[in-house]
């Protein structure tokens, strides 16, 4: 089956379950997932149910895709990403965006636990653009012609006004929300103390393990973009030893804001 066949034969099943015209997609990174619960009148599918959907491995991670209601919107919300760090081919890790494109969504919104380079453990930043260290691209291989151009334009990867609004309901809230650039490697090692080094020298403020790929695709043929780093830990080299688990227990702190925030950025979009 060519990708096409695929988009299309999910985005039919997914229409028949009810999922029907997302405004906008959501995709939930490590510990950030909880925000799919609040989802009202939800559809809820497993993905091991979806024909050609991925399935995520990782802790934190609940693989379920949650259609519904959240903050006026409807919504398709991924509880769980799929990571080129589990073995899945870009084609799988970007599958959703091409899916949510083909159902119409108007907007994504990425979010990643990240380490900061400049920022600290706590801290929400908007993305403001991304820096691919991957050495990959999803995008490699047969253009598809009726999604996008050969070579997409990366210069509003990240939607200006959508970043601008999310900061402007950040002040109202009172949730501190920064800016800045992510850089996406493949993991699953964390950095060396001499890469978070060179990515500062590159102007990263936060290093994370996924986010690029998605974006790489929404850029190819939309929908637009709205990524937030949840930062979960200095990166290698800025404190002692990294861990996992570290990177759970901060997402649970922040977790909050990180849903108060989203809620209001939905219903003002
Ligand atoms: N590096 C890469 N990915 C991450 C990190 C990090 O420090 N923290 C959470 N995801």
């Amino acid at each position: 089956m060519t990708l096409v066949e695929k988009i299309n034969e999910t985005c039919d099943f997914l229409r028949q379950k009810g999922m029907t015209a997302p405004e906008f997609g959501l995709i939930l990174g490590s510990g950030l997932v909880e925000l799919a619960e609040e989802v009202e009148n939800a559809v809820v599918l497993d993905y091991i149910d979806i024909p050609n959907w991925g399935r995520s491995t990782v802790v934190g991670h609940a693989g379920k895709l949650v259609y519904g209601d959240l903050a006026g919107r409807k919504v398709l919300a991924l509880q769980g990403r799929f990571h080129f760090y589990e073995g899945n081919p870009l084609e799988v890790v970007t599958f959703p965006v091409r899916v949510m494109k083909a159902l119409v969504c108007e907007c994504v919104l990425v979010t990643n636990a990240a380490g900061g380079i400049g920022f600290g453990p706590g801290t929400l930043m908007a993305i403001s653009d991304h820096i691919n260290m991957t050495g990959q691209n999803p995008l490699i291989g047969e253009n598809l012609d009726d999604f996008g151009p050969r070579f997409p334009d990366m210069s509003n990867a990240y939607t200006a006004d959508y970043r601008k609004t999310a900061l402007a309901v950040a002040d109202k809230l009172g949730v501190k929300l920064d800016e800045g650039v992510y850089i996406g490697v493949t993991g699953p090692c964390y950095e060396t103390p001499a890469e978070t080094r060179a990515f500062k020298t590159l102007g990263a403020d936060s290093v994370g393990m996924s986010t690029v790929p998605e974006v790489n695709v929404a850029a190819h043929s939309g929908p637009k973009v709205l990524g937030i780093s949840a930062i979960t830990n200095h990166a290698a080299g800025f404190q002692s030893e990294l861990n996992h688990e570290e990177v759970v227990a901060v997402t649970e702190r922040i977790k909050e804001d990180f849903k108060t925030l989203v809620k209001a950025i939905l219903a003002e979009l």
